[in-house]
C-alpha cells in the first residue's frame, strides 16, 4: 500500500510506566511510528520515573505524554487512583481509536480500565500469562485476569497462554498468538550491538536481579546471603543490577554489599543489560521477562519463585523453578555450575517465547481490524469513521 492512500492512519495510545513495558511496546512503537496505517500515541505515567526516562530515547520510542503519578513508597491503591485519575483525563483528551497496554502491571491495568471507561477498545499485549494463583506474583495475577475481561484484542505469546484466555470464555476470534515481543527487541537490540557487559573477569559469570513484591522482606533478604555465600565460593563474579524500588535495595544492599566477587550497580539501560546477560554463564532472578530472554541466548535460568507464569521455559528445560528457600536455591545454581552436562542441557533447550516476529502479527491484525489491511483494497475515505459495530464493539467479549 502506497502511503499517500492513508488520509487518517488509526491512533493508536500505547500506556507504559514500568521498565518491561517499555522494553515489550518499543517494537510496537518502533512499527507504528514507520507505518503510514498508524499513528502511535505514547503516554507514559512515571510509574518507573529513573528507569524509563533513558530506557525509551535508546529504544527510540518518542513519548507524547507523561503523568508523574509516582510517589515514594505509595500504596497500590493509592497508585491506581492517580493512575486512572490521570490517564481518564489524556483519553478523553486525546481520544485514541484504541488503547493498548502491556502485561500486568498496575500502569497496564488503569491503562485498560481508563480507556473502558471511555469507550476505546483495548488492545493487551502479552495476555493469558497465568499461574492460577490469585495473589501470586502479586498482584500481576489479578491485574492480568482483570485486564483479560476488558480487552477486545488479546495478543497471547505462546499457544497456551491462548488456551487460558479461552478457557475464561474469550472469544477465540479475539485471541491471537503471537510470540512475545520480547524477543523482536531484544534480536533488535543485539543487532544495534552498542552495548557493554558489565562482567570483567573470566570467573563463572552470575547475573542476578530480584524485585517482586511477594519476596520482599525477610525472604528476600536471605536469598541475598544464599547468594553471598554463592560468591564465597570465590569462583563466581556476580554482578547484581539492583532495582530502583527502596523495598529490594533495604532487603539486598546489607547482603550484597562489600563482597569482593559481587558487583551492584544501579539499573542497566536495556543495552548494556541484553550485552551482560550475553556474556553470562547463569541468571538467578525472579524476573518475568529475563526468564524470556535467557534462553533465547542460550543462558540456563534459575527462577526464584515459587510461581511462574512462563511454564513454557521451565517445560522446555530451559529454566528451572527453585523457590525462594535459600539452601535450595544454592544447592541449585552450585549444580549448575558443577555439572557440565546439567549445564549444556539447560543452555541448549531453546527459546519458546517466539521467532522474534510478534510485532509484525499484531500490527498487521490491527490494522486489519480497522479496515487498514495492507494487503486488502483500502478504502477511498477517511480510514477511520464512527464505528458502533467495528473494533470498539464490546459486544462479543
Ligand atoms: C512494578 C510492577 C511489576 C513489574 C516491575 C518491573 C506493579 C504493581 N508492579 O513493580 O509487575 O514486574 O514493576 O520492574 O505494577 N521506584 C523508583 N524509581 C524507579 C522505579 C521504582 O523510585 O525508577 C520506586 C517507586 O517509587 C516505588 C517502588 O520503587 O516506591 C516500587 O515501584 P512499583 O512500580 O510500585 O513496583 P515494582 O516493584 O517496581
Ligand atoms: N532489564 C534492564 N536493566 C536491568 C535489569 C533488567 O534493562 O538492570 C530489563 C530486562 O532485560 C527485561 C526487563 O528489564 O527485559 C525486565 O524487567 P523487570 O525484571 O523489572 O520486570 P518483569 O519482567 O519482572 O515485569
Amino acid at each position: 500500500m502506497s502511503p499517500n492512500i492513508i488520509s487518517a492512519p488509526v491512533r493508536a495510545m500505547l500506556v507504559l510506566g514500568t521498565r518491561p513495558e517499555a522494553i515489550k511496546l518499543a517494537p510496537v512503537a518502533r512499527a507504528m511510528a514507520a507505518s503510514p496505517l498508524f499513528e502511535p500515541i505514547v503516554v507514559t505515567t512515571g510509574q518507573h520515573r529513573e528507569m524509563l526516562h533513558q530506557m525509551l530515547d535508546l529504544l527510540r520510542v518518542e513519548v507524547r505524554t507523561e503523568l508523574d503519578v509516582m510517589r515514594d513508597r505509595q500504596d497500590l491503591s493509592k497508585l491506581t487512583a492517580r493512575l486512572v485519575d490521570g490517564l481518564g483525563d489524556v483519553v478523553r483528551e486525546q481520544r485514541p481509536d484504541l488503547v493498548v497496554v502491556q502485561g500486568d502491571t498496575t500502569t497496564a491495568l488503569t491503562g485498560a480500565l481508563a480507556a473502558f471507561y471511555e469507550h476505546i477498545p483495548v488492545a493487551h499485549v502479552e495476555a493469558g500469562l497465568r499461574t492460577g494463583v490469585l495473589d501470586n506474583p502479586f498482584p500481576e495475577e489479578a491485574n492480568r485476569r482483570l485486564i483479560g475481561r476488558l480487552a477486545r484484542w488479546h495478543f497471547a505469546p505462546t499457544p497456551r497462554a491462548a488456551q487460558h484466555l479461552t478457557a475464561e470464555g474469550v472469544p477465540a476470534t479475539q485471541v491471537f498468538t503471537t510470540g512475545n515481543t520480547v524477543i523482536d527487541n531484544l534480536l533488535w537490540v543485539l543487532e544495534e550491538g552498542t552495548g557493554h557487559s558489565l562482567f570483567r573477569t573470566e570467573l563463572r559469570r552470575v547475573l542476578l536481579t530480584l524485585h517482586r513484591r511477594e519476596n520482599q522482606g525477610d525472604k528476600m533478604r536471605a536469598m541475598g546471603k544464599a547468594m553471598r555465600r554463592l560468591a564465597d565460593r570465590g569462583d563466581v563474579e556476580m554482578v547484581v543490577p539492583l532495582h530502583k524500588s527502596p523495598a529490594v535495595r533495604d532487603a539486598l544492599l546489607p547482603e550484597l554489599t562489600d563482597h569482593p566477587n559481587i558487583r551492584v550497580v544501579e539499573p542497566l539501560g536495556y543495552l548494556d543489560f541484553s550485552a551482560t546477560l550475553a556474556a553470562c554463564d547463569l541468571v538467578l532472578t525472579d524476573s518475568g521477562g529475563i526468564q524470556e530472554e535467557a534462553p533465547s541466548l542460550a543462558k540456563p535460568a534459575l527462577v526464584l519463585r515459587t510461581t511462574t507464569e512462563r511454564p513454557e521455559a521451565v517445560e522446555a528445560g530451559a529454566a528451572k523453578l527453585v523457590g525462594t528457600e535459600p539452601e535450595v536455591i544454592l544447592n541449585a545454581a552450585v549444580h549448575l555450575l558443577d555439572d557440565a552436562e546439567a549445564y549444556e542441557r539447560m543452555a541448549t533447550a531453546g527459546n519458546p517465547f517466539g521467532d522474534g516476529h510478534a510485532t509484525d502479527r499484531i500490527v498487521a491484525q490491527l490494522a486489519e481490524d480497522f479496515g487498514a489491511d495492507a494487503g486488502t483494497e483500502p478504502p477511498s475515505g477517511p480510514l477511520i469513521a464512527s464505528r458502533p459495530d467495528g473494533p470498539g464493539s464490546y459486544s462479543t467479549a
